[in-house]
Formats: C-alpha cells, structure tokens, sequence
C-alpha cells in the first residue's frame, strides 16, 4: 500500500495560502450553483490524496470515488441526480461509493501490511483479521460502508475547501440509475455526490444550526453541557 502523501501543494492553485481549516469549517456552505472554471489536476490530486486519509474500521477502507470531469458523463449523472443543476455545472463531481463486498478480498493486504509496518504482529495479523472479518460480517453491509465512505468523503470535502473551492455533497440522486450509468457492480452502495468548484453568485446563505445547548449532552442523554 501507499504512503502517506508528502508532496501536496502548499498553496491554493493561485498561490494564495492554503485557507485554515477552521476558516473552511465556518465558510463552507453547500454550493448551489457553480462557474465553469476548472479544478486543476494538482489541486485535485492533492484532495483525493488527503480524502484517502481518512479512518476507517480496521483500516479496511471500502470506499471507492469515481470522478467525472468530461462534460457528456456529468450530463449524464444529472439525469440520474434528479436533475440537479449543479451536477452539470461543476467541473468536479464525486461519485462516492462503499463496497459492500470487495473489502473482503483486501483485507489480507491491509492487514499483513499495517503488520509490515509495526502496527500489529506480523506472525499474527491472519489471527486479528479474522476476528475484524467476524465483527464486520456481523453488522449491516449498507450501514457498514456508509459510515466509513462518509467520512472519506466528507475529509475530501473540507481538503476541496482547504484549497480554496466550494462544493456541494448530494444525496438527491437515484442509486440504481448511478449504478447503471457509472458501470457500477451489484455490490456498490452509492453514499453520496460531492460537487467541487468555485461558486457562482450571489453567495449562498448560512442557513444556521441548533446552537450547542440543544444538541450537546454532559455525560447522558439530557443532562445540560455547561461548557461555552
Ligand atoms: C449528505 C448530504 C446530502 C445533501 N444532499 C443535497 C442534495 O441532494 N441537494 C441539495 O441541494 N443539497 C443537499 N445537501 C445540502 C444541505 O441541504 C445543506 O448542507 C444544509 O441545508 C446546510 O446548509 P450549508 O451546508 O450551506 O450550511 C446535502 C448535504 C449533505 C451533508
């Protein structure tokens, strides 16, 4: 398997500094609308590399991105995305997948190589393996790869506004018409869309959240957070 990435660019593609994250975190807002300008290749690169950092459950990754750029695809996954604009504007959109099965096959690899690595016993990675297969064959498939793809996917969020683009993720699409379209196999649970690219005006507004008081608890389920 790969190393981590060490080699990502330092800048947004305009030279401006990358944003802070906590900057990101507050300014993101869900894109309605996109420009046309291109995501260049490093820059996009850069963001795939720092989504596939993302944790996992024994580190078996079952997520898998496809990525549509030409012009005719994304016209394409429109249609099966209820239509949206913005899948059809945006230079970037993600298809991000969880793969109910395929993480089976892989497992001995990940395994035997994060043992390779020193974060196991190389003499007994088979034995762990087996207890990470029992564990995760024991929950529900869909709702196992999505919670790990969401995650890939929403790292690879904050990286696309890290490097200074605005995004859109999307659940508004019909699985089963992504699945035909994108080639993909039986196995695939389509998670989620996310759009990258820059945003087109007027800004979008911030819609708001519960403020913490409402949905943060201190120790159990409905005893007040005191904390600011
Ligand atoms: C997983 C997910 C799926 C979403 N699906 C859609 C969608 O299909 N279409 C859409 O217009 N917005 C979609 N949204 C955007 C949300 O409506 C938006 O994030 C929410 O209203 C809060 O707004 P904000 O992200 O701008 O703060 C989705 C957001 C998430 C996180």
């Amino acid at each position: 398997m790969q190393d981590q990435p060490t080699n990502l660019p330092q800048t947004q593609p305009g030279g401006e500094p990358l944003k802070p994250f906590t900057q990101a975190v507050v300014e993101r807002r869900a894109t309605t609308s996109f420009l046309p300008d291109e995501v260049p290749e490093e820059a996009l690169n850069a963001i795939l590399r720092l989504g596939l950092q993302a944790p996992s459950g024994y580190n078996l990754q079952p997520w898998r991105f496809i990525v549509v750029r030409d012009e005719e695809n994304r016209k394409r996954l429109q249609a099966v995305a209820y239509n949206q604009p913005k899948v059809g504007q945006a230079p970037v959109v993600v298809i991000a997948v969880g793969m109910k099965e395929e993480w089976k096959e892989t497992a001995d690899e990940v395994f035997r190589d994060g043992a390779e690595r020193g974060a196991g016993d190389v003499n007994k990675y088979q034995e762990y393996m087996q207890g990470a297969v029992q564990f995760v064959s024991s929950m529900p498939p869909a709702v196992w790869v999505n919670r790990h793809t969401m995650i890939a996917f929403t790292t690879l969020m904050y990286a696309a506004e890290v490097y200074g683009f605005d995004t859109a993720p999307m659940e508004g699409f019909d699985a089963a018409g992504v699945k035909r379209e994108f080639g993909l196999p039986e196995e695939a649970e389509v998670v989620a869309l996310l759009a990258i690219g820059r945003a087109a005006p007027p800004d979008k507004v911030y819609p708001g959240r519960f403020p913490l008081e409402r949905v943060v608890y201190s120790e159990r389920y409905g005893e007040a957070w005191g904390g600011k």
